[in-house]
């Protein structure tokens, strides 16, 4: 699966020597993210896990925002996973573990994180713009593993384009649909009710969807 994923650095941004990589993404949509999470997570204090988490832009600026949360960013790509380990040194945060590989189209990957030490419960699972760019069976082992790991107060945030009731709320997301799909069969913009169906098989369910800028929304799941 890892020749699946996007190659951060050929966008015309630089590569650091230390293997920092940079998303053009973040730049555009940290701000916005961060305006929602902050409405659970601001002043909050447990774990956060990152799933996917790429670059690893996002862990780091949402974790200055909250001391008192632990961040666990994670990937299963190797480069990416450098990346994010040069970002938690070049931010020098405390309160950023080192980057865990995690391959979420394994149904063990929350047991496998607890026995290696990782925290007992999650007051949040955060995940962006990874679901359409990786098999169905990525959601669902995200999905599965999220409603194993969140505390009765935890929360699930999923952002990225979704599908309403089979419909693309956009053109733009339509087009995107198919180049995906062209690329790989098993990628795809994913339906909201698709992923309801799923949450509610891991004892989740769809408290909020956030329109987000550039047609993206970020959808809110807690227990059910
Ligand atoms: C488009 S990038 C998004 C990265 C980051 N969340 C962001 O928004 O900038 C998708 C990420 O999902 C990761 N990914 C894809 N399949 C995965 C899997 N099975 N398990 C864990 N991560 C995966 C990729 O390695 C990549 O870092």
């Amino acid at each position: 699966m890892a020749e699946h994923v996007v190659e951060f650095g050929k966008d015309g941004r630089p590569v650091e020597p230390d293997g920092r990589l940079d998303a053009a993404a973040f730049h555009r949509n940290h701000q916005p993210i961060w305006a929602v999470l902050q409405k659970s997570l601001a002043g909050r204090s447990g774990d956060v896990l990152e799933a996917g988490s790429g670059t690893g832009q996002h862990v780091v600026t949402f974790a200055r925002e909250t001391p008192d949360i632990t961040w666990w960013p994670s990937d299963f790509n190797e480069q990416h996973l450098k990346s994010i380990a040069a970002w938690r040194a070049h931010k020098g945060l405390a309160n950023v573990r080192p980057p865990l590989r995690i391959d979420l189209s394994d149904p063990a990957w929350w047991p496998e994180m607890q026995a290696g030490g990782g925290p007992k419960n999650l007051l949040a699972v955060f995940c962006a713009n990874v679901i359409h760019i990786a098999p169905w069976r990525v959601a669902e082992g995200l999905v599965a593993g999220a409603g194993q790991a969140l505390r009765a107060d935890g929360q699930l945030f999923l952002y990225g384009p979704f599908k309403r009731d089979g419909q693309h709320t956009a053109l733009s997301n339509a087009v995107f649909d198919t180049s995906l799909r062209e690329g790989n069969p098993e990628w795809g913009v994913r339906d909201i009710l698709d992923l309801e169906k799923l949450a509610s098989s891991a004892g989740l369910a769809l408290r909020e969807t956030v329109d987000m800028p550039a047609n993206n929304q970020l959808l809110v799941f807690g227990r059910e």
